[in-house]
């Protein structure tokens, strides 16, 4: 049975006091409450440390990248370490995300070194992969994200240290979102070229977060499609109504 993750990216956004109100109103939110789904919240790497020293709960703390470096520590500037991602109190790591594959070209192979790199300090990658909008248009998308999925996903994800999050770029930040029909057929994809890569047993257990314009409005018929289980959610986690308002989609 998969549980759904309603989970938060902030992107380079929120100073420290913006940040710490709220990080603490998501934490509010879960409470003690015995919710019917997880929660995770990707502060920027400024404030990983500072969200994670609070109570937390059972809500997860990401961090949105870790350094492709197998190496803990060593000379490598302006790069942080899986380990020192966990080190701060982090339990997952977002590697792979579109913003990083296109503005610092990062391709299959160094996400999946980083998504290693994340499994092997003890933290759950999230894995994002996703076709660009010339890519749906011409009828590629479903190849793109199978190819994603071979090369993005390291031999030793398993249901508790991976999850993917099938993003398509051009829903990223517009508006815009495929048909339920369209994320159901990538989900199912995604689900069947996990179970080639890693046999059924873990396909059928990782989750398949869905993310690109997901809002209070649309989440509850986007969580609802077969194969999806969760939400990364970018520009609507920033406001804990609208971030709490897709989470209660799921109550
Ligand atoms: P969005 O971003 O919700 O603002 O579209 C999603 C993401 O990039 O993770």
């Amino acid at each position: 049975m998969r549980r759904k993750l309603i989970a938060g990216n902030w992107k380079m956004n929120e100073l420290k006091s913006e940040g710490l109100q709220l990080a603490q109103a998501v934490f509010e939110k879960c409470g003690n409450r015995n919710l019917p789904f997880d929660v995770l919240i990707c502060p920027p790497m400024s404030l990983l440390g500072l969200v994670a020293d609070l109570p937390h709960g059972a809500c997860g703390i990401g961090s949105q990248d870790v350094a492709e470096t197998t190496k803990a520590s060593g000379a490598f500037t302006g790069d942080v370490s899986a380990v020192m991602v966990k080190d701060l109190g982090a339990t997952h790591a977002i590697v792979g995300h579109s913003e990083r594959r296109t503005m610092h070209g990062e391709t299959d192979a160094v996400v999946r070194q980083k998504a290693e790199n994340a499994i092997q300090a003890g933290l759950t990658a999230v894995i994002c992969i996703g076709e660009t909008e010339a890519e749906r248009e011409s009828g590629d998308a479903l190849n793109v994200v199978s190819r994603q999925i071979k090369g993005s996903v390291p031999a030793i994800a398993t249901a508790e240290n991976c999850v993917i999050a099938y993003e398509p770029v051009w829903a990223i930040g517009t508006g815009k979102t495929p048909t339920t029909a369209d994320v159901a057929e990538v989900h199912t994809a995604v689900r069947a070229e996990l179970q080639k890569l890693l046999g059924a047993e873990i396909a059928d257990e990782m989750r398949i977060l869905y993310g690109g314009s997901v809002k209070p409005g649309n989440a509850k018929e986007l969580l609802a499609v077969e194969n999806v289980d969760g939400a990364l959610i970018g520009g609507a986690s920033l406001k804990i109504a609208d971030f709490w308002g897709i989470a209660e989609t799921q109550l």
